[in-house]
């Protein structure tokens, strides 16, 4: 047997590792005080191998595979049994990819990991209830990207009333977020100067995500593509008309507001922001 770990006890429950490949970490087992802990803990590190393990063995398909993803992201959820032995029952993976990363393979890759090439997600689907999903953000035809827009930006319009003439614009990128089949995402970037700034601008659009999953990085990935669209275009600027509601989102990722507030009608409260790329 190989040496993988040796722990050694600081104080409380912490305890200093160093591990078969002389990597150094501290681990530290829940505390009831209320006071930052000194590191992670030893249950969550499961999880952090899974999410991990199962992200390398993703890049190294997909990178075998000549997939072009642009960003890998793995996010992992979990619940533990109520009494102990309080082991992992229940364990949510999902694997977030943006790029031009064809769906068929992208399932591939998916199911090679979880069923085959992950050590870790093979070991937990034998002791916990493991369940995958997989997000894509890519380019799509703007008709794709209607119906979600309808139902989160505009409900009270049909889709022909939805329908903006500059959808259409060669220049116009629509990116839409696939979990599975189904968009639970869209974004788009238009070719469209900046109301009172000089610089070569692009305007995002259309920015929404399902109220079903919603805080869990799909609005980000959206934004960070369109983002990456707009400086290929050679954009130095990007900005949008924001609903105040969604201020706090654009903040968070450098915009920043250049307008008073106004009103659009049949819609609300929005405020331009803007960002240098
Ligand atoms: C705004 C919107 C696109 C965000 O999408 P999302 O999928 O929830 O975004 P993410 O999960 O990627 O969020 C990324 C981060 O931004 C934060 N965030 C999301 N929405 C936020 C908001 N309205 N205010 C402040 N922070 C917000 C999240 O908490 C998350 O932070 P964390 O990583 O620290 O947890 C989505 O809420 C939406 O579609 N809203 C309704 C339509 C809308 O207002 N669109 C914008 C039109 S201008």
């Amino acid at each position: 047997m190989e040496r993988v770990a040796t722990a050694s006890h600081v104080e409380g429950r912490t305890f200093w590792v160093t591990t078969g490949t002389g990597q150094r970490l501290v681990v530290e087992g829940r505390s009831d005080e209320p006071r930052p802990s000194a590191g992670p803990g030893p249950m969550e590190l499961m999880l952090v191998s899974l999410a991990t393990c199962a992200g390398s063995t993703m890049r190294d398909l997909l990178t075998g595979m000549r997939q072009p993803f642009r960003r890998l992201v793995v996010r992992v959820w979990g619940e533990r049994a109520p009494d102990p032995p309080r082991v992992w029952t229940k364990v949510r993976l999902l694997y977030q990819v943006a790029g031009e990363v064809v769906p068929d393979r992208l399932r591939r890759a998916e199911h090679l990991t979880d069923s085959k090439y992950c050590s870790a997600s093979v070991m937990f689907s034998r002791v916990a209830e493991l369940e995958t999903l997989t997000d894509l953000v890519h380019r799509v035809p703007p008709a794709v990207t209607r119906e979600l827009r309808r139902q989160v930006l505009r409900p009270h319009q049909s889709i022909a009333e939805l329908v903006d003439p500059g959808e259409e614009d060669p220049s116009t990128v629509f990116f839409a977020a696939h979990r599975g089949d189904e968009v639970v995402g869209t974004a788009a970037v238009y070719r469209e100067p900046c109301p009172g700034r000089g610089d070569e601008a692009r305007r995002i659009r259309a920015m929404a995500t399902a109220p079903e999953v919603r805080g869990q990085g799909v609005g980000e990935l959206l934004l960070d593509a369109c983002v990456d669209e707009a400086r290929a275009q050679g954009a130095l600027l990007v900005w949008c008309n924001a609903r105040l509601a969604a201020v706090g989102f654009y903040r968070r990722y450098g915009f920043r507001a250049v307008s008073e507030p106004f009103s659009v009608e049949g819609i609300g409260p929005h405020v331009r922001m803007a960002r240098t790329i």
